[in-house]
């Protein structure tokens, strides 16, 4: 067995998390021989709920669950974690944009960020799922001097999934027999899911689709399916997105499938003409607990004119909250170099606050 990771978890009450911690203390994320300590982040006003969710956890008797702390505040509660998944933000109601989203969650972002810079371990990687994801990221990250900005991504991972759903749907093959699809851009009614490179049963299927359908239905489909999904459930989506946490972060630690790509919000190094400095979704390749852009795939000009859409939307979140954004990271965030580079192992530290009152189950049993 091996030694534990700590990941954090923000707005572990919410609805998300709801499905996810389950998951997570399952084994779901890093396998089941990787026991996880799991530091738990609330608002203080929705402590009894996440003591409640503490409880459920301890009622699941999972044998990989090391650890659970619990938090209202994120300074304690990213302590030496190896992981923070920034769920915790205001989600977006019926007839929303993400837009309205962005000043209602950029403080809370710049403040996480600081705390990930001062109190994480040096090599943390941090994905933002709450809304608007990739201006939200990118705000945790120019917060962060210390860290660098490739540990800072935003969740793409539903759309990319969704993209897989809805050709596997179309085409009545399985979502396992479909490989290299990608999503571009931003996380909103912009981004451009992109089946120009896609295969299925390791043969192009691009040529075989109605243009019409996928122009027309498909990518209208999987850019709205966030506010469908609202629409229909009062809601915005949880187990879905829950998954796809599980998936990203599973993929970016343990590597992504032999000949498949998956979709990751980075900070942009300038691949594919996009403008630096921003944190967009592109098709990456992991490997060793990094992840690399997949180069040279073939853009025509359709691609190209959806890629600077999109690319646009995020410049203009990006004007927007210029001033949650210090000016010490502007030269790291924009010229970055993202390469594989072996990873480190990472293991829990002693620790010796596990005594503390925020630690609400400890098992203590030799792993
Ligand atoms: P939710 O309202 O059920 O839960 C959010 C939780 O965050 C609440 O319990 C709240 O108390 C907590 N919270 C708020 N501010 C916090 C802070 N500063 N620190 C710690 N906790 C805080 O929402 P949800 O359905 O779980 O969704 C969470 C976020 O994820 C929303 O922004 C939603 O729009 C977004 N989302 C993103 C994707 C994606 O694909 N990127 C998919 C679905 C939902
Ligand atoms: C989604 O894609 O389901 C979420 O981002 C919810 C939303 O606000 O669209």
């Amino acid at each position: 067995m091996k030694r534990p990771v700590r990941i954090a978890i923000t707005g572990a009450a919410g609805s998300i998390s709801n499905s996810l911690l389950f998951r997570i203390a399952a084994g779901d994320m890093f396998g089941p021989d990787q026991p996880v300590i799991l530091q738990l982040i609330e608002r203080p006003e929705a402590m009894p709920a996440l003591h409640g969710m503490a409880m459920e956890l301890e009622d699941c008797a999972f044998p990989l669950l090391h650890t659970v702390r619990l938090h209202d505040n994120a300074e304690a509660g990213f302590k030496n974690v190896h992981y923070a998944i920034l769920l915790g933000a205001r989600p977006r109601g019926p007839g929303m944009e993400r837009k309205d989203l962005l000043s209602a969650n950029a403080e809370i972002f710049s403040r996480q960020g600081r705390a990930l810079n001062d109190h994480a371990n040096h090599d943390v990687k941090v994905v933002v799922v709450g809304n608007p994801a990739n201006t939200n990221a990118l705000i945790a990250s120019r917060n962060a001097p210390d860290l660098s900005p490739s540990q800072f991504t935003a969740m793409s991972r539903l759309d990319h999934n969704r993209t897989k759903g809805m050709l596997a749907n179309h085409t009545g093959c399985n979502p396992t027999d479909i490989r290299r699809v990608a999503v571009w851009g931003n996380h909103s009614a912009t981004q451009y899911p992109d089946l120009r490179h896609a295969e299925t049963f390791g043969m192009p299927v691009f040529p075989s689709l109605d243009l019409n359908w996928v122009e027309n239905d498909f990518i209208p489909r999987v850019q709205k399916r966030g506010a469908e999904v609202i629409a229909a459930r009062g809601q915005s989506s949880a187990a879905s997105a829950a998954n796809a946490v599980i998936d990203h972060m599973r993929d970016w630690a343990l590597g992504t499938p032999p000949g498949d790509f998956t979709s990751m919000c980075i900070v942009s190094d300038g691949s594919y003409g996009v403008a630096k400095g921003i944190v967009f979704s592109f098709p990456v390749c992991c490997r060793y607990g990094r992840y690399q852009i997949v180069q040279n795939l073939a853009m025509d000009e359709a691609s190209l004119k959806r890629l600077k859409t999109t690319e646009a939307e995020l410049l203009e979140e990006k004007a927007a909250v210029d001033h949650l954004l210090p000016k010490e990271t502007e030269e790291a965030h924009n010229n970055l170099s993202i390469r594989l580079r072996s990873g480190a192992v990472r293991y829990a530290e002693e620790d010796n606050d596990d005594d503390s009152p925020a630690t609400v189950l400890r098992t203590d049993r030799v792993m």
